[in-house]
């Protein structure tokens, strides 16, 4: 079977960028930063972003181009008969899951469109807005409409292919997206009293950062390059030849970083202009700013503008997460693309069932204490993806071998790549390391130290030094053995 290959520079980069610009950027990026001391939090995601996010999103981006598979045929290809594979049977696993309850939240999204663009959001009374949320999301049948829809749109864009599905669609909305983002920045830095917000953003303030926010910049800055998930690997298999990797992850990087923080000029000078409060988590998006708009002049455009901005930034995440199970899918079990699409969009409808009616009525019903949805997101964000991030950065450093990737970011030694010496580093240790102290953290060792009465920073490093004693002492059985030659 032939493969589907992406058509141009750009529409590789739209797809990619597309990718990574989601949820993570619109909503979660501002919340966080807000949190944890604007402009100081910002320079310390971009330091995570520069040491781990990249070096890990090359290490896919190669992985994927030089064995022109999917997540889970790469690894067959290059460590023949290894247990790698698992590796790449967990990022589609944890693709697919998440996908299940990503679709869920961008179905409530679609909604809001509809609710905003009608003006029913705007006549809800501001101290009525959080009630209304709940109502919406509590509904049952109307939220697993809009999940289906999600899921329904995702696989029509899926269906027709890399090249007339994906990246058609990236390439006419990414630029919507990149138009509709200038357009409510202007809006809200314009408004009497935007300074404070924008204050709130970019001036630093190293006294609200702490060893929380750091791990959170570190965790965010892998979600939101869409890292560990098989994503960039697979797109990175579409990618032609003779494409400088390097410069294609770079873009990618900053791209994603640029939005976000754009993302976070549209959000806080508007919440401050209308003196409302900036941490409201979740409620951020959803209850926060429909009472911004409705101070708002035009307030019902701006705010279906915006609805409609964070809807086309689900959907091309969605789109991703998808094609990494329907590529998968696809070559490993040899059906084509059109029955895989049917079949991973039916597998979806059910498995995001039970997420969707946790917030409704099976609120109630808990497994291992957890709802569904909770369930689902902790398996995912906690435990599945940092393994899935380490399994696959150590493949490629340690197993593969830096040299392999090197050649391949460079397309052979046609592109230059002056910072390798550097690479090296960030993808041999810094990422493994940096990524399992997020595992460590996320699944609640530190806590469970601290309790037994050790410092933080004396828990920080015992957890780091059993991490490398463990990493060594695998290295010096395993890798050897797995080691392919050269
Ligand atoms: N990177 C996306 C975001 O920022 C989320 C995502 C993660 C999408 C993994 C696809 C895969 O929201």
């Amino acid at each position: 079977m032939k493969r589907d290959n992406f058509g141009s520079r750009m529409g590789t980069l739209a797809a990619a960028a597309g990718s990574a610009i989601g949820l993570g950027n619109i909503w979660k990026f501002p919340y966080i930063t807000g949190e944890n001391g604007g402009a100081a939090f910002i320079l310390v995601y971009l330091g995570c972003i520069i040491l781990v996010g990249l070096p890990v999103m090359l290490a896919e981006f190669s992985l994927g181009r030089k064995t022109q598979k999917n997540a889970v045929g790469a690894f067959k290809e290059l460590a023949p008969k290894k247990p790698w594979y698992l590796a790449g049977m967990l990022s589609v696993s944890t693709a697919f899951i998440i996908l299940s309850f990503y679709a869920m939240i961008a179905g409530w999204v679609f909604s809001y469109i509809v609710r905003a663009a009608t003006g029913q959001l705007n006549s809800v009374a501001p101290e009525k807005l959080n009630d209304y949320f709940g109502s919406v999301v509590s509904n049952g049948a109307l939220p697993v409409f809009f999940t289906f829809l999600v899921i329904a749109v995702t696989a029509l864009i899926v269906i027709f292919g890399v090249k007339n599905g994906i990246e058609k669609c990236s390439k006419i909305l990414m630029p919507v997206l990149l138009m509709i983002l200038v357009a409510l920045m202007i809006r809200s830095v314009t408004l009497d009293g935007a300074s404070k917000g924008l204050e709130f953003l970019f001036k630093p303030d190293f006294s609200h950062l702490t060893k929380k926010g750091i791990l959170e910049a570190l965790g965010h800055s892998f979600y939101s390059l869409s890292l560990g998930m098989g994503i960039i690997m697979t797109y990175g298999s579409y990618v032609n030849k003779e494409e400088n990797l390097l410069s294609l992850a770079v873009q990618v990087t900053v791209a994603d970083t640029l939005i976000a923080l754009m993302a976070g000029v549209v959000i806080f000078p508007a919440v401050f202009a209308y003196g409302l409060k900036p941490d409201q988590g979740a409620g951020l998006i959803f209850v926060t700013l429909p009472a911004v708009f409705k101070s708002m002049p035009f307030g019902v455009f701006f705010e279906t503008l915006f609805f409609l901005l964070i809807g086309i930034a689900a959907i091309t995440s969605t789109i991703s997460l998808m094609e990494v199970v329907v590529a998968c899918v696809t070559e490993q079990f040899k059906i084509n693309r059109k029955k895989a699409t049917l079949f991973v969009a039916l597998a979806l409808f059910a498995l995001s069932i039970p997420s969707t009616l946790s917030f409704g009525p099976w609120a109630n019903v808990k497994v291992f204490g957890k709802t569904f949805f909770d369930l689902f997101d902790f398996l995912t964000s906690n435990i599945f993806l940092p393994v899935g991030g380490i399994l696959v950065t150590v493949f490629a450093a340690w197993v593969w071998g830096v040299k392999n990737v090197v050649k391949e970011v460079t397309s052979d030694g046609l592109h230059e790549f002056k910072a390798k010496g550097l690479f090296a580093i960030g993808v041999k240790f810094v990422a493994p390391i940096g990524i399992g102290v997020i595992f460590i953290n996320s699944i609640g060792v530190m806590k469970k130290l601290q309790a037994m009465g050790l410092s933080s920073t004396g828990a920080f490093g015992l957890i780091l030094g059993v991490f490398v004693l463990i990493s060594f002492i695998i290295w010096r059985i395993k890798c050897r053995t797995y080691r392919i030659e050269e």
